[in-house]
């Protein structure tokens, strides 16, 4: 019984909460305890094994959080999955490893956080990283790189799959894209991401098992007496001191596998709990829109309506064709068209429409959070959105593709919708889901976005010499979806299938408070003496990457910021 101790206290052991709680842990004389809701999966089958994409669905490490019915997408629920477990999502994700476009880190600093930009954050991704250099055999089916972008000391391994899909593969891609002018890119993680690329995993190559976070940053430290993992454990909410005129967290309240009790840091509490909790956990605690606490009887400790605001995720469609063949191994082909290689010359017609709407956009999204969001940041931020996609040219769309067994089929996800929804609890009560709207479709343009990307994956399909190695389109097939199908058409189909890419964001995003920011650039929340969030809640914009490797390194960088912070 009693309560413990400690100096810091990092709420979710996930991918970003054990990378920060590992490095914390380095200075010896502090004490940090990282307590999760879930419990160690090292053991289980459904994590480990690198070709087991989806087994962890619907278990019990899966929180499958449920959004609200999505009014601009077909009126349906979706389920957004987040791993629960010693390791969080990085125990359930596709495992890819793809960083970001350098002009979207530099933007983190553009929109005013000092001392975030490519240049600053690539030591610490490298930081994290320890590269295994792809043998022979994973060269010549497609394995490639530049040595200058990877580290090769960091906790977590990152290389290609054991098996690879067959070497002739690759060239039949590569011919069929370059006829579509996409170029063949070696190396997706040097910050220039457009092209046709073979991108590496977070996978311990020689082992042949996932490596998530756990196995990255816990693990292998667990012996470390400064170092305390709390499994099992929900935290409710932060414990603030009384001292009057100061916010100074204390520590939480956690319930735990029979009872509630409070876990004090002396130092900090740091929220690594996932874009879809930490606001919630914020709001638990009083720091969130001053309507929203009162209406449920939180006291206020913090006036911040931006908390949980700015919720943007991405749209997942997917086509299926017969293969001609049949494909052993695991395949980690993407190709990330810019718009112009999506649109052609319909280009900057299309730049000049999505333009003419974003000032209605931004007041919608103002509108819908009853002003918490300001319009005009909201427009700052579309516009600069729209020059990345239609000035700087970066990737409109991953797509996957996907020859496993018998069929080749791909999945596919534009990168950067202009949508923005929320997520906001709706209880005092820590046990009671919160309410996540991301808003899907939101935004026509979006939806027309998404409808290109399949248009333009078909074409591929049809193009020598890709559909000399597929039959038949079996997903939507021809028969959902004539070869003369009209936008409508294709809108219905993508409203019926889609489902969330599971790259939330922004719920907690690191700006300048007047400009939205939940945290600043020490990722200190705002209003509050000793509370920081460190997860993928705080990147104010998507990504054109996958968010693992970015996290990593925002984590890393993260450390070093309270390091400093408590040196003397
Ligand atoms: P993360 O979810 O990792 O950690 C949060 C932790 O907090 C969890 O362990 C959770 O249980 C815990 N927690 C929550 N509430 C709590 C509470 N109240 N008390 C205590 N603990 C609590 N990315 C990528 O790079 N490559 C990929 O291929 C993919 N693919 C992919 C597939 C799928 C199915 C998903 C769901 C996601 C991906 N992603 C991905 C995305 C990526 O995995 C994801 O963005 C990050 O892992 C999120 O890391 P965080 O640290 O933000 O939260």
């Amino acid at each position: 019984g009693g309560s413990s101790q400690y100096d810091f206290i990092v709420v979710g052991a996930g991918t970003a909460g054990l990378a920060v709680a590992n490095r914390i842990s380095e200075m010896k004389d502090f004490k940090v305890a990282i307590i999760e809701a879930g419990d160690s999966v090292l053991n289980n089958f459904n994590v480990s094994t690198v070709s087991g994409y989806g087994l962890a669905f619907g278990t019990e490490i899966d929180w499958a959080y449920q959004t609200k019915n999505q009014t601009y997408a077909g009126g349906s629920a979706q389920i957004v999955r987040a791993g629960k477990a010693v390791g969080g999502t990085s125990t359930i994700n596709g495992m890819s490893y793809t960083r970001a476009q350098s002009e979207q880190i530099d933007a983190l600093e553009q929109f005013g956080n000092q001392g975030w930009n490519w240049e600053s954050l690539l030591p610490y991704y490298k930081k994290s990283e320890r590269f295994q250099v792809p043998n022979s055999d994973q060269v010549s089916r497609g394995a490639d790189y530049y040595i200058k972008y990877h580290g090769d000391e960091g906790p977590v391994k990152v290389g290609w799959p054991k098996r690879l899909t067959p070497s002739d593969v690759l060239p039949v891609l590569d011919k069929t894209f370059h006829k579509l002018n996409i170029s063949y890119n070696r190396d997706v993680n040097g910050g220039s991401m457009v092209g046709l690329t073979s991108h590496p995993n977070t996978v311990d190559s020689d082992a042949n098992v996932r490596q998530d976070s756990a196995r990255s940053y816990y693990w292998p430290y667990e012996d470390r007496p400064n170092l305390k993992l709390i499994t099992n454990t929900r935290v409710n909410r932060i414990i603030w001191s009384n001292k009057p005129n100061e916010t100074v967290a204390i520590g939480v309240e956690v319930t735990g596998i029979d009872r509630v009790y409070t876990i004090y840091a002396a130092k900090e509490v740091i929220l690594s709990a996932g874009s879809l909790r930490s606001p919630g956990l914020l709001e638990l605690s009083g720091v969130g829109n001053p309507d929203l606490l009162k209406s449920l009887n939180i006291p206020v400790m913090v006036n911040l309506s931006s908390v949980g605001e700015n919720l943007q995720d991405q749209t997942n469609n997917a086509l299926a064709y017969a293969g001609a063949d049949v494909w052993f191994g695991s395949p980690t082909f993407s190709v990330l068209p810019s718009a112009k290689q999506i649109f052609g010359k319909e280009v900057s017609t299309i730049a000049s429409m999505v333009s003419d709407r974003l000032e209605e956009y931004a007041k919608n999204v103002s509108e819908l959070s009853h002003g918490a969001v300001k319009a005009d940041n909201v427009l700052e931020a579309l516009k600069f959105q729209h020059e990345l996609i239609y000035k700087s040219q970066v990737p409109f769309a991953e797509i996957v593709m996907l020859p496993i067994s018998n069929s080749f089929s791909s999945e596919y996800w534009t990168l950067l919708p202009f949508s923005r929804g929320s997520i906001h609890i709706t209880s005092a009560d820590a046990s009671v889901p919160a309410e996540i709207d991301p808003r899907y479709f939101m935004f026509d343009s979006d939806l027309s976005a998404q409808v290109a990307v399949a248009k333009f994956i078909r074409k591929a399909f049809g193009t020598t010499p890709l559909n000399t190695i597929v039959g038949l389109e079996f997903a939507p097939g021809l028969k959902t979806i004539p070869s003369n199908a009209t936008d409508a058409t294709w809108q219905g189909w993508i409203e019926r299938q889609y489902r969330s890419n599971f790259h939330p964001v922004g719920t907690a995003s690191m700006l300048p408070r007047e400009k939205g920011g939940v945290v600043n650039s020490k990722l200190q929340v705002y209003g509050a003496r000793n509370v920081r969030v460190v997860d993928a809640s705080i990147l104010p914009f998507q990504l054109c990457g996958h968010l693992t490797s970015t996290l990593y390194a925002v984590a890393e960088k993260a450390a070093d910021i309270i390091k400093k912070d408590y040196a003397n």
